[in-house]
């Protein structure tokens, strides 16, 4: 029996931008899932496609059993946790010897092909080594950790990654001289997030930008835009969806002494609060215990 677990992710900027190798910035953040994989000639696991992809790549069959603290289909990238994780528990449970980096591109292919051909290795980047990156025409550069406290606001709303994926490519493909300077201008954030990532104020002023832009792609949803708006009133630098909107959470950049009231905010208004900072660890080998 092996158990492994990867934490969930955030994306600060970028989000759909960096499907069309625009740069985006994501973090690793606190929430983590745990997968136990185990020896056994009776398959048996969760009906997920991409823990059936883990399986097949890897050219064994055995149980997995997934603890989950990250809420699922909400942005915070519990699908390519799951995927590197359990990648991780059948490599030591079936003695694969993979590197932890054949293990992220590995996870990566898979998420790809779940989501049909239109995926960056964000999520699974982010999973797989922890800390915050920039994300750019594929390639990931690992940044200096921040000290930032983010709040997050899961809408509860379920959404599909790869149908909000397929939405953006739709107006690509139908409207390109509307769609694609919002998808260029959504890249010129992330540059100037690396340019004031230690002003606070600053970064939150290109959150708010960011939300526009995703708004505009036709990613937002009333009840994500309620806890943004929420969020702002009550003192945040700024706020935006993050991942792949139409549902799932939002994050807000806030002065340490009232992410307690923004957190307020976001549960008045119907959201689920969850007060997170960068986690700097990645993949994690669970003692059995
Ligand atoms: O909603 P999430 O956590 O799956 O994030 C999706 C982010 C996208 O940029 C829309 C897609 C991707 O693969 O990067």
């Amino acid at each position: 029996m092996a158990t492994w677990s990867a934490p969930g992710k955030l994306f600060l900027f970028g989000e759909h931008a960096v499907v069309y190798g625009k740069p985006g910035i994501a973090m690793a953040i606190r929430p983590r899932v745990y997968v136990t994989v185990r020896k056994s000639s009776h398959a048996h696991h969760a009906r997920s496609l991409y823990i059936e992809q883990c399986f097949k790549e890897m050219g064994v069959r055995g149980s997995v059993y997934i603890n989950s603290q990250i809420p699922s289909s909400s942005g915070l990238g519990s699908s390519g946790a799951v995927t590197v994780a359990t990648l991780a528990a059948i490599n030591e449970e079936f003695n694969i010897g993979k590197t932890i980096h054949e293990i992220a591109n590995l996870a990566f292919k898979i998420e790809k092909k779940v989501q049909k051909g239109r995926a960056s290795p964000t999520d699974t980047s982010v999973s797989t080594y922890g800390g915050m990156f920039l994300i750019l025409n594929g390639e990931r550069k690992r940044l200096a950790p921040q000290n930032y406290q983010f709040v997050i606001g899961n809408s509860q709303i379920s959404h599909s990654t790869s149908r909000m994926v397929e939405r953006v490519a739709q107006f690509k493909e139908g409207d390109p001289s509307i769609c694609n300077p919002i998808i260029d201008a959504i890249g010129g954030l992330s540059y100037q997030a690396l340019q004031h990532i230690h002003d606070p104020i600053r970064l939150g002023e290109l959150m708010d930008i960011n939300h526009a832009l995703l708004e505009a792609l036709g990613v937002g949803h009333p009840a994500l835009s309620r806890l943004v708006l929420a969020c702002r009133q009550t003192g945040a630098y700024g706020a935006k969806i993050t991942g792949a909107g139409g549902g799932g959470c939002m994050v807000a950049l806030a002065p340490k002494n009232l992410k307690g009231r923004v957190a307020g905010a976001i549960e008045v208004f119907d959201g689920r609060a969850i007060i997170t900072s960068l986690d700097c660890e990645g993949l994690r080998r669970e003692e059995e215990g």
